[in-house]
């Protein structure tokens, strides 16, 4: 009864780890997925991470039992405190619903779901440029995926008057997908002053913003400074609705843990959206899991466990950026045609290098680099050692 299925293509970023591992040689350097490596190249548990764990292990009134629907209490409540600030007062009015999901893809399916069900118009706009996921996630909810011009190759910069025409023509009440910080894939993001601009502009036609907020702290190393816009649309009053992802920020990748916040206009309809979110996500997996989501709550709660985070986290943003430094450099010194100051413009884990897909290729089969397809390289993945054999690459890979 199956014989009549197509093979389907490997994901576009996933797949490039595939493509990866099959590789032999022994230079071979990964830059697709957004994943943290240190300056060794290897994966990397916070040591923040480790102590939390511990004491999650040596406290044996902890059991196995199921958590609520709606996940952890405690790091619910601690979630929506780092995005919305401890002051905030969608908060302290308790407008917030918010529920532990499977990282920042399964907060966005829980809140398309929800959307999808009791939201009025069934339009989501999301940038063009946008992470591969997000219209499949969108799609498959029901919402009929639109999308606004955000990035300009010719700049490579934010096409600023194409995003206020198209969100300006966008029908009133649709949705719109904003990154919260660090624009994956392009690392473009608006000024805040632009983000003025985009939220006022929003609320007069009264679209609605998803936020995917998956690299708090990264993109400016710090943590309040990266939710700012998330924020600042807050401090209007106005609805919004926020996907968390602590992959990165706190490198619980394959934990998947994260939070979507529903804020809302009262604590009376916040109450109602969190039952409507138990029934979304009942019949999805039931339950959240309990361990990523303890060690979250472990650090948050705990203020010298919480500095601890925000030192490590600052380090691996800082790594980041002196990546971007490095290889600028090295493209400079080398003398490879065209401008590579983007690379240390952009900001958060990735560089939109401009490579096109032919050259992508290029590098892959002459010196086994791996990026995805639109040319876009997690910085995350470099290294001081490894910066000369991409630097080789993209000078070949330009100059033929
Ligand atoms: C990425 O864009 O590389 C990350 O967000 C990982 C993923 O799941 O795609």
């Amino acid at each position: 009864v199956f014989s009549h299925i197509v093979q389907a293509p490997e994901d576009p970023i996933l797949g490039v780890t595939v493509a990866y591992n099959k590789d032999q040689s022994p230079v071979k350097l990964n830059l697709g997925v957004g994943a943290y490596r240190t300056e060794e190249g290897k994966p990397l548990v916070l040591n923040v991470v480790r102590k939390a764990e511990r004491l999650l292990v040596d406290d044996n009134s902890r059991v196995k039992e199921y958590l609520p629907i709606t996940g952890l209490a405690d790091f619910n409540k601690l979630s929506a405190k780092l995005i919305f600030g401890a002051n905030s007062p969608a908060i302290s009015e308790n407008r917030v619903a918010t529920v532990q999901c499977l990282s920042g893809t399964g907060s966005l399916k829980v809140g398309a779901s929800f959307l999808g069900r009791h939201y009025h118009e069934k339009i989501i706009y999301i940038p063009l440029p946008t992470w591969g996921n997000h219209p499949k996630v969108f799609t498959i909810a029901g919402l009929s995926v639109k999308s606004y011009r955000y990035y300009n190759p010719s700049t490579r910069g934010l096409d600023f008057q194409g995003l206020l025409e198209d969100l300006g023509n966008a029908p009133n009440g649709a949705i719109v997908l904003l990154h919260a910080c660090a624009h994956n894939p392009t690392g473009v993001d608006p000024t805040p002053h632009q983000w003025d601009q985009i939220r006022q502009l929003m609320r007069s036609k009264a679209l609605l913003p998803f936020f995917d907020s998956a690299y708090q702290g990264f993109a400016s190393g710090s943590l309040d400074a990266d939710a700012d816009a998330v924020r600042k649309f807050v401090a209007d009053g106005g609805e919004c609705l926020a996907a968390q992802s602590y992959a990165k920020n706190m490198g619980l990748y394959g934990e998947r843990v994260g939070a979507l916040s529903i804020v809302c206009k009262s604590a009376d309809v916040a109450a109602r959206v969190e039952s409507q979110l138990k029934l979304v996500i009942r019949p999805m997996y039931s339950s959240p899991p309990i361990h990523g989501a303890s060690i979250v709550a472990t650090i948050l709660k705990n203020e010298e466990m919480y500095r601890e985070w925000t030192v490590e986290l600052k380090a691996m943003a800082d790594r980041i950026i002196l990546m971007r430094q490095q290889l600028f450099y090295a493209l400079k010194d080398k003398g490879t045609p065209g401008d590579w100051s983007h690379i240390v413009k952009q900001i958060g884990m990735f560089t939109f290098t401009g490579l096109n897909s032919k050259q992508v290729e290029f590098m892959a089969k002459e010196y086994h680099i791996y990026m995805t397809s639109d040319g876009r390289i997690s910085m995350a993945g470099l290294s001081s050692k490894t910066v000369p054999h991409l630097t080789d690459a993209i000078h070949a890979a330009v100059s033929n």
